[in-house]
């Protein structure tokens, strides 16, 4: 079985410290999977009719894998999403696929999605410029939390304590770059510091863990220093991790859940969720958890690991 990772960077260029990709590589060893790791740029798409040579790869046509694996995820350019789409068109699988990787990319969208389905989200607004103030009081409220659409690792993610400090981040935006995409969230204040990952696979949970931060941060971000614990799985936490991975269609995901007093509010999802800090506190094979449902997804049911 043959597959292609979708990263930043290809076989030869992957750092030591890219965790993930690592243990993708040395786990598809164990598995019998023929693995290679490549960037979209040594990609090129030709569009014609004649199926199999509509890639090429280094400049050369090629052979095509059983699987991709993209692992870009917020940071999935408009080109790596149609190289994506371009072998989904050529019959290969991908986990996940375009269309999940394009929603949950977006943080609003998603929201949007969820929210049709009534599950419990923070009440989010699209800034618009030049912004109204009291609209965003009236609605949100203060303290609120202020993200980009698209980001990951706690990068673009604000808290704004009160009306006047919102005003002023807004009016910097708004000089600097209005275009920018933003959303104002309320903010859970019972899940201040800390919040719940939960890890899906082909729809059930494999593992769950409690993040907390290590500072006065109210962010509980693991990329950010946050320390780890594994959390009991319990229904609600399942029902509602496998419903949004089922409503946003995605096979592999990283639900981030916020403590809502004794319920939870859907924070946001990931599409290539780390997960260098859930193997070190859970016992999971994270890896061979996703192939061994690969291998089910592509009819290869002989090959699977037994993970009874
Ligand atoms: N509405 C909110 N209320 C309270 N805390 C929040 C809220 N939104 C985000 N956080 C905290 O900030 C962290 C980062 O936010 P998130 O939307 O997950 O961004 P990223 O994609 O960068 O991880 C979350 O893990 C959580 O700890
Ligand atoms: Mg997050």
């Amino acid at each position: 079985m043959v597959g292609w990772i979708i990263y930043k960077a290809q076989d030869s260029e992957v750092k030591p410290e890219a965790y993930e990709i690592n243990r993708l590589v040395e786990e598809a060893k164990a598995q019998d999977i023929e693995l290679r790791v490549l960037k979209p740029e040594q990609i090129d798409l030709i569009v014609t009719k004649e199926d199999r040579k509509s890639i090429l790869l280094d400049d050369k046509p090629t052979s095509l894998p059983d699987f991709v694996l993209p692992r870009m995820g917020a940071g999935t350019t408009y080109f790596a999403l149609a190289v994506i789409r371009q072998l989904e068109r050529l019959g290969v699988p991908s986990f996940n696929d375009s269309d999940g990787i394009d929603t949950v990319k977006d943080k609003l969208y998603t929201h949007q999605i969820l929210a049709q389905s009534n599950l419990p989200v923070p009440k989010t607004m699209l800034v618009k410029f030049p912004v109204d103030i009291s609209l965003i009081e009236k609605h949100i409220g203060f303290p609120a939390v202020i993200k980009t659409l698209s980001g990951s690792q706690g990068k673009g993610v604000f808290l704004v304590k009160d009306k006047q400090s919102c005003k002023d981040l807004f009016q910097l935006l708004e000089i600097t770059n209005s275009q920018i995409s933003i959303i104002i969230q309320e903010f859970i204040a019972t899940s201040y510091g800390r919040d719940l990952r939960v890890f899906t696979v082909g729809g059930r949970v494999v593992a769950c863990m409690e993040r907390k931060s290590n500072s006065d941060d109210f962010k509980a971000n693991y990329s950010l220093g946050g320390i780890v614990n594994s959390y009991p799985i319990s229904p609600e936490i399942e029902w509602l991790a496998v419903e949004v991975t089922r409503l946003l269609g995605l096979d592999i995901a990283g639900v981030d859940l916020l403590f809502d007093h004794d319920h939870f509010k859907i924070c946001e999802v990931n599409s290539s969720p780390g997960f260098e800090g859930i193997e070190s506190c859970c016992s999971v094979n994270i890896p061979k958890e996703m192939y061994t449902y690969l291998k089910l997804r592509l009819g290869d049911r002989e090959q699977m690991t037994d993970n009874r």
